[in-house]
This record gives structure tokens, sequence and C-alpha cells, in this order.
């Protein structure tokens, strides 16, 4: 059985939501798909290579096996992965992978899983595979749509595009929640308000959305609420020379943009007058409503 999951994208508040505070974020039109059919052993192909269960190759798939086993017992699968969404780049692939990988091996050995167990178990491989994590990219490519977490409200919003820059360096999740925790540990009295500050921010972007739901999204206050989004991320030591250079070039063109997800690498994104711009590795995405689904 074939299952897909989305990627998705950080409006607002990554690093913050790990200490429980607000961030907004949106499934994108960009999916990971996963075939997945009996077999007498485990493979594994992917981009990455073709492996067993291999838990330094692909540790997101094979810790979906495992923890898949532990409640529907199995002893092989043929898994094979194609993806839309680029690794290790912010926008959620190791989730989208693991989630369609999960819901392919619901349906191929009728396990019976609902979204919420799928959840569940993707939560759990977060935990195994890099320690820490808020749940967020799970939550976000199983449910699709876009949403205030951990609140967990689902916003109605009205189409937008969005550009994606890729610096092609990798973002790694673990490391930069790791270097933030660290920071946060050291200096408390100076991060925790910096955490309070983005919160305000992502409460204020929702308020700027729901406001302008029937019509077109006010992209100028968004704008700036970009602005100084990126501008905390970068005081917390996420940013790197790659992002902000492209960031500038973007304010150079009246566009304000920043990070998504983990930083220190991966993609940079902005809304607002994004039409025309023709920057190196740039792309635009849509909001997804759909997350994991079964592929005919
Ligand atoms: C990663 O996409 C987002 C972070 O906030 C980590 C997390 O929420 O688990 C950096």
């Amino acid at each position: 059985m074939k299952a897909s999951a989305p990627a998705k994208i950080i409006l607002f508040g990554e690093h913050a939501v790990v200490y429980k505070k607000h961030a907004l974020v949106t499934a994108v039109n960009l999916r990971c798909y996963a075939d997945v059919r009996k077999s007498s052993n485990f493979k594994i192909i992917s981009p990455l290579g073709t492996t067993s269960l291999d838990f330094e190759v692909h540790p997101w798939i094979s810790f979906a096996i495992k923890n898949f086993s532990k409640i529907k017992p199995i002893e092989g699968a043929e898994v094979k992965i194609e993806s839309e969404i680029p690794i290790a780049s912010g926008l959620g692939s190791s989730a989208a992978v693991t989630v369609s990988v999960l819901k392919a091996l619901d349906a191929e050995f009728e396990a019976g899983l609902t979204n919420d167990d799928i959840y569940e178990i993707a939560r759990q491989v977060e935990i195994d595979v890099q320690g820490m994590g808020s749940g967020t990219d799970p939550f976000i490519s199983t449910l699709g749509g876009m949403w205030l977490v951990p609140k967990r409200e689902r916003l109605k919003f009205k189409d937008f595009d969005i550009l994606v820059v890729d610096t092609k360096e990798k973002s790694i999740t673990s490391e930069m929640v790791r270097k933030v925790a660290e920071l946060r540990d050291k200096y408390p009295d100076i991060i925790n308000p910096i955490f309070d500050a983005i919160d305000g921010i992502t409460l204020k972007a929702v308020k700027v959305l729901k406001s302008e739901i029937d019509k077109e999204v006010n992209k100028n206050e968004l704008s700036e609420l970009i602005f100084l989004n990126q501008c905390l991320l970068k005081a917390i030591g996420v940013s790197s020379i790659k992002i902000d250079e492209i960031v500038e070039k973007l304010k150079e063109k009246g566009i304000a943009a920043k990070l998504t997800g983990a930083g220190g690498g991966g993609c940079v994104i902005a809304i607002g007058n994004i039409q025309n711009v023709d920057l190196e590795n740039s792309f635009i995405v849509k909001p997804e409503k759909e997350g994991v689904r079964i592929e005919q």
C-alpha cells in the first residue's frame, strides 16, 4: 500500500515551541510517498540508499517500523520512499517520511490505527531519534492544515503563496535544539524573555490572519512580524551566514524573510510581494489542507 504525508512550514515560533510557547505552522503542498509491501525480510529503498532496518542510514523509517511492530508484530516489509521534500531543510521531511511509512504499514498489515495513533507513534519516533522536540512536525504532517500549537487550534486561512529559498546547507534539528537548550541553561534570564517575545509575535500573527480571513492577508503587518521573528532567531544563534545573506537580499527587494524550522541551514521563507523573486534555489509553495492519506 502506498501513503503520502505533507511537508510543513513553521511560519512563526520555532524553538520557542519546544518550551511550550505558541507556534503557527502549516502543512504545505510537497509530499513524501511511502510504498510498503509485505516481505520475508526488511528492505528500505530511499534517496539515502538501500538498506535493511538501519538506525544510522534510515533512523526515522527504522524506528517507525520498530514502534509499529510493538503494536502489530511483522516479519518483514519492503519500504520504498519517493519524496518531493528536500532532506534536512527545515521543511519536516523526517516527520513526513515517518508518518507516511506508518500509514502505509497500517494499511498493508491491517493494523486498524487511527490518525491519532499514527501521530502518537510518530511522536515517539521523534523522541527516539532526536531526544528533544515539540511533536509539532509529526502533528502537522499527520493532520495537514494550519495550526496554532501547542494549543491545537486549527485556523482557517485564505490561500496564499509562500516563497521558499533553500540554502542547501543542512539543518540538523537535534543539534540546533541542543544548542539552544545549552544557551538557555547558561542564560535563562535572557533566553526565556526572547521565547516570550517570540510567543507574542506568533499570537499577534494569528490575530492578523484571523482578522483578514475574508480579505487579502495583511502582508505588511505579517512582514514586520516575520522580520522581528528572524531577529530573535538570530539572537538565539540559529541563523547562519547563508541565511543572513538571503534575508538581506530579500530585504533589498522590500521583502521580509525568516529561517524556518531548526535553522543553522535549511530554508528561508517569505510571504508578501514575492511573485517576481528570482533567487537561486527558490520555489513557491502553498498551505495544504490534507494530511496523511492513502494513495490509490
Ligand atoms: C523543527 O522543525 C522545529 C523546532 O522548534 C523543534 C521542534 O519543535 O521540535 C526547532
